[in-house]
């Protein structure tokens, strides 16, 4: 066996400068769609950004977004259909640096199974970009109609512009 070749500084690829999460309950109709969102809106911003998405409940671990999700992603220009749903670890306070919850049942579940490692820094809800402080949530689709899928999507764009127009702005400023 030839001794692993160490590449130099110039060949090695650096780590993002942002991890973001989102959380949402199964991971299958609203982080799935926050996640396609903010990676479309952060690589057009030429953002090198780690984004991924996780559920608290685990159910639908392994499957693909909600069709309606893929439909209405698909419809805007994001391919949301390669995804795959996970369920939300206490690692992943270590992991990111920023998570945005969908909804305060959610932020209460990540704070249950994260117990002592959940930090309260790095969690927000994804609409008080939007409206800070308002508590807004992004309303759970899973039972409604494919109109409620189209809703969401309009509140998630929102919320990405303004995180891409937050910490975009300083991280380019920092990149040039
Ligand atoms: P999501 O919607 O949290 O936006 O992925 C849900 C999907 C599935 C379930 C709950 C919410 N469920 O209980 O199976």
């Amino acid at each position: 066996m030839s001794p692993k070749r160490i590449p130099p500084p110039s060949e090695r690829i650096p780590p993002p400068s942002r991890r973001i999460l989102m959380v949402c309950l199964g991971n299958i109709c609203r982080s799935p769609l926050a996640e396609g969102i903010l990676r479309d809106k952060a690589r057009a911003a030429g953002l090198d950004w780690e984004i991924d998405s996780a559920g608290t409940n685990g159910y639908h671990h392994g499957e693909a977004p909600h069709s309606l999700s893929v439909k209405v992603a698909r419809l805007n220009g994001i391919d949301i259909s390669t995804q795959r749903a996970r369920r939300f670890t206490a690692a992943d306070f270590q992991r990111f640096d920023k998570i945005y919850a969908m909804a305060e049942d959610v932020v209460d579940e990540m704070r249950r199974i994260a117990g002592r490692q959940f930090d309260a820094t790095k969690v927000d809800l994804l609409m008080n970009e939007v409206h800070p402080g308002s508590n807004e949530e992004v309303p759970d689709p899973w039972y409604g109609p494919e109109s409620g899928y189209h809703e969401i999507y309009a509140l998630i764009e929102q919320a990405a512009n303004h995180v891409v127009e937050k910490y975009g702005i300083k991280e380019s400023a920092k990149n040039r």
